[in-house]
């Protein structure tokens, strides 16, 4: 009898931790993080490539004229840097900030739609060891987005959809091309 309890009980402890990893939380660590390996031309510049595109301006952006007119026309209150109605498409980790466990020191804002906006947040897959692993990664929190399987295209169209007020069509095949960061083959 007391065996049977013991293994219903392990049984439910089980699914508990379970159900506690699909709900773990993953600190943000920031791009200066991930910089440390993804920056050389061997490793493929990803940081480089990123700088350089629209995403790292995606929070200046919300201080423009345009948008402080758009935001006017929508009514809300808040200057749009403070709107979470922009912030949502135009940032990470907004709403996180002042927690120090879900937020690391090198981690801004500012730096608008960056890796961790797309990869997640990176607090656990950080290590070299885990990284060199896809399905190590996956398990400490990164996101399995791939081209070839249409998941990241979905990722895109989160953001990049009507209710964007400045919308105008999104073909992923021709801006995927614009920020696509590859590990050089060989
Ligand atoms: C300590 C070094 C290190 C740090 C820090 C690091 N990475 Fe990596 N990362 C690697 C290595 C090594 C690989 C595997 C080899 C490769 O693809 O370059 C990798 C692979 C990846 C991959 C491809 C995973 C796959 O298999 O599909 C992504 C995406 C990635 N890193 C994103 C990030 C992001 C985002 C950050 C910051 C939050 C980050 N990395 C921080 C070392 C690191
Ligand atoms: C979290 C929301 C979000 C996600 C996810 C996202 N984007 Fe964006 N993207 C934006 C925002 C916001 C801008 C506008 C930035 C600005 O101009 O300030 C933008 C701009 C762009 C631009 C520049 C547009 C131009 O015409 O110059 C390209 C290209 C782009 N995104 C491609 C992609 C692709 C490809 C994906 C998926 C792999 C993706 N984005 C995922 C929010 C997102
Ligand atoms: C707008 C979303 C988006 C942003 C921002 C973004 N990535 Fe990615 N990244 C992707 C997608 C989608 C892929 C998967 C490509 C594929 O299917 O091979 C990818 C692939 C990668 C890979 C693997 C490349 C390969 O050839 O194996 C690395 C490494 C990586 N990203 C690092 C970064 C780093 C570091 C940053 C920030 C400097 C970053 N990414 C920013 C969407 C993004
Ligand atoms: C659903 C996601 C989403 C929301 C919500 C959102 N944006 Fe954007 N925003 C985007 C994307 C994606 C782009 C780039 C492509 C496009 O214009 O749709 C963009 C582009 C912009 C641009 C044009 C940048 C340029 O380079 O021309 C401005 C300005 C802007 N957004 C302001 C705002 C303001 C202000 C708000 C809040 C009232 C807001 N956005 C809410 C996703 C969003």
């Amino acid at each position: 009898m007391k065996k049977i309890v013991l293994g219903i009980l392990s049984v439910i402890f089980a699914s508990y931790l379970i159900a506690q990893e699909g709900a773990k939380k993953h600190q943000f660590i920031g791009v200066d993080k991930c910089k440390t390996c993804h920056k050389t031309e061997k490793q493929g510049k990803q940081v480089a490539i990123w700088e350089a595109s629209k995403h790292a301006q995606a929070f200046a952006t919300l201080k423009s004229e345009e948008s402080i007119k758009i935001a006017k026309e929508k009514g809300i209150a808040k200057a749009p840097h403070e709107a979470p109605e922009c912030l949502k498409c135009h940032a990470s980790g907004y709403d996180l900030v002042g927690d120090t466990t879900l937020v690391g020191p090198k981690f801004a804002v500012e730096h608008g739609v960056q890796c961790e906006t797309c990869h997640g947040a990176g607090g656990d897959y950080k290590t070299k060891k885990i990284m060199e692993s896809r399905e190590e990664s996956i398990k400490n929190g990164m996101k399995a987005i791939l081209v070839a399987d249409g998941t990241a295209e979905k990722q895109c169209r989160t953001c990049h959809n009507e209710e964007s007020p400045t919308f105008k069509g999104f073909n992923f095949e021709e801006q995927w091309k614009k920020i696509a960061h590859p590990v050089p083959a060989g």
